[in-house]
């Protein structure tokens, strides 16, 4: 048995004191400071001091390559609490790991699949144990390494510097953790419905309830293996942060709530708007903000912000290659409404854009919320209306107070979104229902009821209705997913740690989700990349009309 952890501050203090005599005995080169940024560049870019590039010998590829490829971050990652190659696994090499005895190095999960893959503790690494494996990639029991590992060229100097760096890499906790405790946030926009609202509040705090108990008694339904291996037990704090007035306003509200609370990251959360201000926050503060409930997310990916979808991008982009595979035979028309507000711009402005080069017109008629208006414009088009297919990027709401039942005519098709109608269509006359198609980025059917059978028996353990299926499986997959996450990381919490988790995550884990499928990669921070075109049944299901569609 290991021994059970000191509660990490300490250990970090009695680091950086025992640190500081290894760092005294280089004090006549270059400042502890440089060294630490010179390590920094030949770890995140593979740049040298002399602005060389570094070399480096790969067994396994028999070639010797240079550059940002063999940069350690490649492998070892931003936060240098390692990665898992298929089956290989790459350990951590902060200093909390190489530079402390025995006794004091943490535990890290090195493979969640096999919760019993962890950290061996070894001898501490010295600046001549370090080379050895960087030069020759023998580690410090003298043990031949993987050849993934890289054999590299450097000087004295050089391991001086990715000492000192690696020393100083995740050395510290990050902001939101306390020995005690750890805060998550949650962020909400003024355009929310209160009933979203009063959903997303319950059930994150019974889950974070559940949590809390759970972990005082030691075991408990949401414990897993990895809950066993030795770690400080905090508690799960919940701050749910508010804003409000102009978006324009909403990255200053938030870097408020932070400065006088700080959350570890932020997750969850939902905006019927723009989410934009709130990403900006996130990546600026390198905050990691992990799937909020969005139909018009931002649709350039940040490197700590992580979504479900393109939410309504992706709708219009299926939509129109769904269209191009149907319009073999010739030119066809359609007509688009949408609102004025972020989703419906962003709806609208894609469809037309995706269908550049396509045998397609549109006539774009954009609805300022008046009904009248609205009618008199669609008025205009009655002439082309029963040629035409028809795309109606309104909520169910919306759509009832059109009276599409009293429509003299019909256009071919009528197109709804799955997003804005929340993945159930409104309630429409029989005679209509056959031209109703729904873009569903949500699984359909039997599946879709397997997948969330487990939020269901949730709910109802907790007593809380099932009123909105898709959003409420949304923030349960979250909470599923802080769960699993949480226990992986241990007492390693660092933000950037928690970030790669989620892009490694994904790839594995029962699905509870309303999509079909999920996966994320470094570089791919949206996790459901395509749709559904679907229509309804007999019973007014929806039933897929196409294949699982990505654009
Ligand atoms: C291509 C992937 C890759 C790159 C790039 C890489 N490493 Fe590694 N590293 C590994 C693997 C794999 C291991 C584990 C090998 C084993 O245990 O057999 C490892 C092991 C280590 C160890 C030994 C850890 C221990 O617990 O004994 C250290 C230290 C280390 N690497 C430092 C670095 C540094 C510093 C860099 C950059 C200069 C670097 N590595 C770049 C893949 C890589």
């Amino acid at each position: 048995m290991r021994p059970i952890l000191r509660p990490q501050y300490v250990l970090s203090l009695f680091f950086m004191m025992a640190s500081g005599y290894a760092h005294q005995a280089v004090s006549q080169g270059p400042s502890h400071a440089d060294l630490i940024q010179r390590g920094q560049a030949l770890y995140l870019t593979g740049r040298l001091a002399s602005g060389d590039l570094i070399k480096a010998k790969r067994l396994d590829l028999g070639e010797i390559k240079s550059g940002s490829d063999m940069a350690c971050v490649k492998c070892h990652r931003p936060s240098g609490m390692g990665s898992l190659e298929g089956d290989l696994t790459i350990p951590p090499i902060t200093g909390r790991f190489l530079f402390q005895k025995e006794e004091g190095q943490p535990v890290a999960v090195l493979d969640p699949r096999t919760a019993r893959k962890i950290t061996q503790p070894h001898p501490a690494y010295s600046l001549r144990s370090l080379s050895k494996v960087l030069r020759e990639g023998v580690d410090i029991r003298g043990k031949k390494m993987s050849p993934l590992m890289p054999h590299y060229t450097l000087a004295d100097d050089d391991v001086r510097a990715i000492m000192a760096y690696l020393d100083s890499l995740s050395a510290t906790v990050s902001p939101g953790v306390s020995p005690t405790q750890i805060r998550f946030a949650t962020i909400i926009t003024p355009d929310t419905p209160p009933h979203r609202k009063d959903l997303l509040i319950k059930m994150l705090s019974s889950a974070f309830h559940q949590r809390n108990v759970s972990q005082r008694l030691h075991s408990g339904s949401m414990g897993m293996p990895m809950e066993h291996l030795p770690h400080v037990h905090r508690e799960w704090d919940l701050a749910v942060w508010e804003v409000t007035g102009d978006p324009s306003t909403w990255q200053q509200q938030l870097i408020q709530y932070n400065q006088d609370h700080p959350a570890f990251a932020i997750f969850s959360g939902t905006s019927e708007g723009t989410w934009e201000p709130i990403q900006d926050f996130c990546e600026r503060g390198r905050i990691p903000c992990l799937f909020p409930s969005l139909i018009a997310p931002p649709q350039q990916t940040g490197s700590h912000s992580f979504n479900f979808s393109k939410g309504l991008a992706l709708e219009a982009a299926v939509l129109s290659k769904f269209a191009a595979m149907r319009d073999r035979e010739g030119p066809t028309h359609w007509i688009q409404v949408h609102k004025t507000d972020v989703p419906g711009q962003l709806a609208s402005k894609t469809f037309i854009k995706s269908s550049e080069g396509q045998p397609r017109t549109i006539t774009d008629i954009e609805w300022d919320g008046s009904l009248k208006n609205l009618q008199d414009q669609l008025q205009t088009n009655a002439m082309n209306m029963a040629d035409s297919s028809l795309i109606l990027w309104l909520s169910s709401e919306e759509l009832e107070a059109l009276h599409l039942d009293q429509w003299q005519t019909l256009p071919k098709g009528i197109y709804l979104s799955g997003h804005l109608t929340h993945g159930h269509p409104p309630q429409l006359p029989e005679t209509m229902a056959a031209s109703v198609h729904v873009i569903s980025p949500y699984e359909v059917g039997l599946k879709r009821s397997k997948q969330t059978d487990t939020l269901r028996s949730w709910l109802k353990t907790w007593d809380l209705p099932l009123s909105d299926e898709a959003f409420q499986s949304e923030v349960f997959f979250d909470l599923l997913m802080l769960t699993d996450l949480s226990s992986q990381m241990l007492d390693n919490l660092y933000r950037d740690y928690l970030i790669e988790r989620t892009e490694d995550m994904l790839s594995w884990g029962t699905n509870v989700s309303v999509y079909p499928r999920l996966s994320l990669s470094r570089e791919q921070h949206y996790a459901s990349q395509g749709a559904y075109v679907t229509k309804l049944d007999s019973k007014g299901q929806l039933v897929p009309e196409s294949d699982w569609m990505v654009p």
